[in-house]
Parts: structure tokens; C-alpha cells; sequence
């Protein structure tokens, strides 16, 4: 084959290297030469490939599109994201939570939904699940709960028992462990499920005039899910069925698309509202908050280097734009440093330099030096100065955070309202928003989740867990286990220390 025509072979440093099969020896069967710097450089880069993989959400994958505003909400935000006729390029990335960078895409776990809008005011990003709600509403729980639904430190196998454990002692989950049991718990595709913020945030229009705002991407693909049996059976078939699946419809040309609504309040009514509106386990009802439509988000290009584009894809909660803003939620607050932290620690200092994460606007930030740092801004490096340095605008911003708090430090949950409890939304899902069929799917995940390795103690929480969000659906779940149980009588495990 003549190489001719080929691109030449070069080292990083660009040099032409004299052979990619053979190293250099002294003479073709003896030692190897440690001026050989080739080879060096080849082992070196390759033990060097991996990265530290995301905490939660280690596994997942995405692409970039556009966003486009087909709606004029100008009344609730002055973003320019969100301004009529604006045309905004993006970034998603779509994952699981608990599963490593190598698990399956088809097990049971909510699925993060994280955008970046690279706005011709700074990056905005939303990162949120394809749920509404979320498990805990203190981020202080936020680690145990991720660590009850990874690996036990013993067996390095993750257990049901510990994440019943965790679930039924922290009552505030059941409105997402309902979501998650339910058929929405394994989406057929990323296509076919809704993002959401889950969190309320804050817009605020020209006028000053602020809005809380719970932002829903719904899917264009229409709503679609797997059964547990055609799930596992993929789970095994095909790791990477969802990352496939987006790939190559990207690939052929079928554009996925998600319709952006958006629920608003006005901000005064916050402070009447029958239950907290910040907290992160609840949704505010449609017939109190309809959806109000504002965009949609195509994807429309896949990445070319995952390592580059996505595995080293930095989102976080903290990058918002002005006429978008924060609340009250005490997680999305948490979030608000959690994030950033990762990505210092995962990433390095320097990771908004990674053209991934580099927004399209010029930076003129005084931050400056570190390791990795491609491009330091100019002299003078410190404010305030007199030679031309940048200077806060802060008419530029709605930082700052709009709302205010007053009162004794304390470490307390949220103020109790009168609608407010840990069940009664989890229970009008149930009865309200499923229907039989789907009622049935929903027992037979949950008694199919409690036989895999639960105990007895836990396994009796678990179903009262199930008759305080329903009591109908508690029996169910717990005729089903114990029937079950009787039927099929497990193996008892070998005794220690026998022989195979
Ligand atoms: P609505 O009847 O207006 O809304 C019901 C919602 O449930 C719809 O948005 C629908 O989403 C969603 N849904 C339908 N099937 C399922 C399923 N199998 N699993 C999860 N969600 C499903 O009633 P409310 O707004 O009063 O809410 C009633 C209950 O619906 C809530 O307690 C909550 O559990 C659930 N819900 C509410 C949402 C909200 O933002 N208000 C959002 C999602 C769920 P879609 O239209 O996309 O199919
Ligand atoms: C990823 C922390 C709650 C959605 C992560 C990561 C951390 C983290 C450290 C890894 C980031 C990285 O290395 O890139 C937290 C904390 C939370 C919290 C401390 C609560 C206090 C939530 C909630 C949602 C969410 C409520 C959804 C509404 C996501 C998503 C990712 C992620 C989608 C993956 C982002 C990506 O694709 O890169 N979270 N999280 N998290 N989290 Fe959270």
C-alpha cells in the first residue's frame, strides 16, 4: 500500500515518527531503547486517557441543536434567550443517575436532562431530570440518598435493601419513587421523554417585575416507555441502546425536538400558596399553573469527540442569565455550588476554557492563571483600575437574587402549609393520573423491585411506605410479595465455607 498519499504519522509535538507497528531495539530481538520517546509518549498518553467519571450521572451521552422562541413571553423575562424570533445554539446531555460509565442505559433511574443554551448573553443552564419532582427537598440528604442507590462498600454490588432502607425512611421520596416504579421509570428512547427543571426559578421582565417559573420540555416524539422484561432483555443485548438510538436518528437526519412550556406564578402569590412552592418533591397542579408555550429545542448535530464534547461537558445550575434567577429551593441553592465544585475537582480549575463549556460571548473576567489555562485576559488584572480594565455593570444582571430572608439560623425543614405533606401528590398520581393497566404495571415493578434482596423489617416499612400514598395500592403491593414469596421458595444460600 503506498503511503503516498496519506497523512504522515506525527508525535503531539508534530514530529513525522519513523515507524506506528515496531519500537526501537538493538537489533530485532533485543532490548528496547529508552530514547524511544515514541513509545513513551504512546504508553504515557494511553494511562492517561481516563477521567474521573461523574459522580451520579456517570453514564450518558447527547448532542447539539438549536433552540428557537416560536412564543412572546417578554411579559415574564427580558433573558434574550427567550425574546421572539431568537435562535440559540445548545447543548444536551442526557444520562442516568446511579449506574457507572459502562451500565446498562435501560435500568430503572430517573434520566438527567441537562441543557446549556450558549445565549448571546453568557451560558444559561438548566439542568434538570425527565421527572418533576425530586426524591429529597434537603440537600443535605442529597449524598446518603446517591450513596443508597450506588454500591455497598462490602460486595461492591448495589442492593435493593439499602435503597428501600433509605426510601421508606425518608417519606419525601414517595412522590418520585412513584414516578420511578411507574411506567416513566424506563423510557423507551431519550426521544421520548419530557425534561423538566423540576426546581422553581426565577424570571424577571424589563419592568423588574419577577415571576417564579418551572420550565417542561416536553417531547415532540410523544411519551414512550419499556416494560421491565423488554428492558432487562435490552440491558443485556445492547448497553448502549438509548446512546444508539440518538446517534443514528441524528445521524439519518430525524431531528428529535422537545416544545419548551413553561408554568408561572406571579411572585406574590408564592407567599399564599396552599403548599411551598419551592419544594423540590412537589409540582405545582396544571389546573392552577398551565402550561404556557415558549419555544423548541432541535437536535440537530452529534458530537464528533464524546471525550471532548461530552465527558468533559460541564453543566451547572449556577449559570443563569439575567431575567432568569434563583429561589428558595434549598437544593437548587446547594446546586448552586455543588456543580462547579465537581468540575474543579473532575475537570480542573480551568474548565470553562474547555470550548465545550467556553460560552459564545467574550469573557472579560479577572480570573487568571491555574492549570490548563489556554487564555488569561489582559492587564491589569485586578479592580478596581485606572487603565481600561472591565467594570461590573450591574444593570447587566439579575443577580443577586430578588427575594430576601430574614430570621435565626437554624436547621429546621421548610415551614409547614396547609397542603403540604409528603403523600397526597404521589396518591392523586395513582388514582388520578393512571389508569388501570398502568396501575397494575406500577405493583408489578414495586413487588418485582422488593423480592430482589429486601428484608423483612424494611420490606414491612415498604408496604406501609405504599399505603399511606395509597391504601388500595399498598395491599396490592404487599398480597403480591408475600404471594410471590410463597410461591417461589429461594434457594437457601450455601452454607459458609462449603464446597461448590
Ligand atoms: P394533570 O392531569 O394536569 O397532569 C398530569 C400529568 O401527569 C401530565 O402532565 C402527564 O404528563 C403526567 N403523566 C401522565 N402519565 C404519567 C405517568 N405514567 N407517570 C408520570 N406522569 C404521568 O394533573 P396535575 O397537574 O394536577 O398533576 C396530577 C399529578 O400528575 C401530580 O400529582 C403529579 O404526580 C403528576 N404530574 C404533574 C405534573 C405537573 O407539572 N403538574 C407533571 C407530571 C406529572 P404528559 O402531559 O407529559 O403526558
Ligand atoms: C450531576 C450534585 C440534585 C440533575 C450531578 C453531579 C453532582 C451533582 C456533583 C456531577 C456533576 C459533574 O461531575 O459533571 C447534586 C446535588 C444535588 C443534586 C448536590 C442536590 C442538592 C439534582 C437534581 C437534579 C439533578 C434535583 C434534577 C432536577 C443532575 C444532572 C446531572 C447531575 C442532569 C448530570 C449533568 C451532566 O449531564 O453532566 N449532580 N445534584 N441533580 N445532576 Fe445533580
Amino acid at each position: 500500500m503506498t503511503t503516498q498519499k496519506r497523512r504522515p504519522t506525527t508525535t503531539d509535538a508534530g514530529i513525522p515518527v519513523a515507524s506506528d507497528e515496531h519500537s526501537l531495539s538493538v537489533g530485532a530481538d533485543g532490548p528496547l531503547l529508552l530514547q524511544d520517546h515514541y513509545l513513551i509518549e504512546q504508553m504515557a498518553n494511553f494511562n492517561r486517557e481516563r477521567i474521573p467519571e461523574r459522580q451520579p450521572h456517570a453514564k450518558g451521552g447527547g448532542a447539539f441543536g438549536v433552540f428557537d422562541v416560536t412564543k412572546d413571553v417578554s411579559a415574564f423575562t427580558r433573558a434574550a434567550v427567550f425574546q421572539p424570533g431568537t435562535k440559540t445554539d445548545v447543548l444536551i446531555r442526557f444520562s442516568t443517575v446511579a449506574g457507572e460509565r459502562g451500565s446498562p442505559d435501560t435500568w430503572r433511574d430517573p434520566r438527567g436532562f441537562a441543557v446549556k443554551f450558549y445565549t448571546s448573553e453568557g451560558n444559561l443552564d438548566i439542568v434538570g431530570n425527565n421527572t418533576p419532582v425530586f426524591f429529597v427537598r434537603d440537600p443535605m440528604k442529597f449524598q446518603h440518598f446517591i450513596r443508597s442507590q450506588k454500591r455497598r462498600l462490602d460486595n461492591n454490588l448495589r442492593d435493593h435493601d439499602m435503597q428501600w432502607d433509605f426510601w421508606t425512611l425518608s417519606p419525601e421520596s414517595a412522590h418520585q419513587v412513584t414516578w420511578l416504579m411507574g411506567d416513566r421509570g424506563i423510557p423507551r428512547t431519550w426521544r421520548h421523554m419530557n425534561g423538566y427543571s423540576s426546581h422553581t426559578y426565577m424570571w424577571i421582565n424589563a419592568a423588574g417585575e419577577r415571576f417564579w417559573v418551572k420550565y417542561h420540555f416536553k417531547t415532540d416524539q410523544g411519551i414512550d416507555f419499556l416494560v421491565q422484561e423488554d428492558a432487562d432483555r435490552l440491558a443485556a443485548a445492547d448497553a448502549d441502546y438509548h446512546q444508539r438510538d440518538l446517534y443514528e436518528h441524528i445521524r439519518d437526519g430525524d431531528f428529535p425536538s422537545w416544545t419548551l412550556k413553561m408554568q408561572i406564578m406571579p411572585f406574590d402569590e408564592a407567599k399564599s400558596y396552599r403548599f411551598n412552592p419551592f419544594d423540590l418533591t412537589k409540582v405545582w397542579p396544571h389546573k392552577d399553573y398551565p402550561l404556557r408555550e415558549v419555544g423548541r429545542l432541535t437536535l440537530n448535530r452529534n458530537v464528533t469527540d464524546y471525550h471532548a464534547e461530552m465527558e468533559q461537558a460541564a453543566f451547572e445550575p449556577n449559570n443563569l442569565v439575567a431575567g432568569t434567577g434563583l429561589s428558595p429551593d434549598k437544593m437548587l441553592l446547594a446546586r448552586g455550588f455543588s456543580y462547579a465544585d465537581a468540575h474543579r475537582a473532575r475537570l480542573g480549575v480551568n474548565y470553562k476554557q474547555i470550548p465545550v463549556n467556553t460560552p459564545k460571548v467574550p469573557v472579560h473576567s479577572y480570573a487568571k492563571d491555574g492549570a490548563m489555562r489556554i487564555q488569561n485576559a489582559s492587564d491589569p488584572v485586578y479592580a478596581p483600575n485606572s487603565y481600561g480594565g472591565p467594570v461590573a455593570q450591574p444593570e447587566l444582571t439579575d443577580d443577586g437574587g430578588h427575594w430576601f430572608a430574614d430570621g435565626e439560623m437554624v436547621r429546621t425543614a421548610y415551614t409547614l402549609r396547609r397542603d403540604d405533606d409528603d403523600w397526597g401528590q404521589a396518591g392523586t398520581m395513582v388514582r388520578e393520573v393512571l389508569d388501570d393497566a398502568a396501575r397494575t404495571r406500577l405493583v408489578d415493578n414495586i413487588v418485582g423491585h422488593l423480592l430482589d434482596g429486601v428484608s423483612e423489617p424494611v420490606l414491612v416499612r415498604a408496604f406501609e411506605y405504599w399505603r399511606n400514598v395509597d391504601r388500595t395500592l399498598g395491599n396490592r403491593v404487599e398480597e403480591g410479595v408475600r404471594a410471590k414469596q410463597k410461591a417461589v421458595k429461594r434457594p437457601s444460600p450455601a452454607p459458609s465455607g462449603a464446597q461448590a
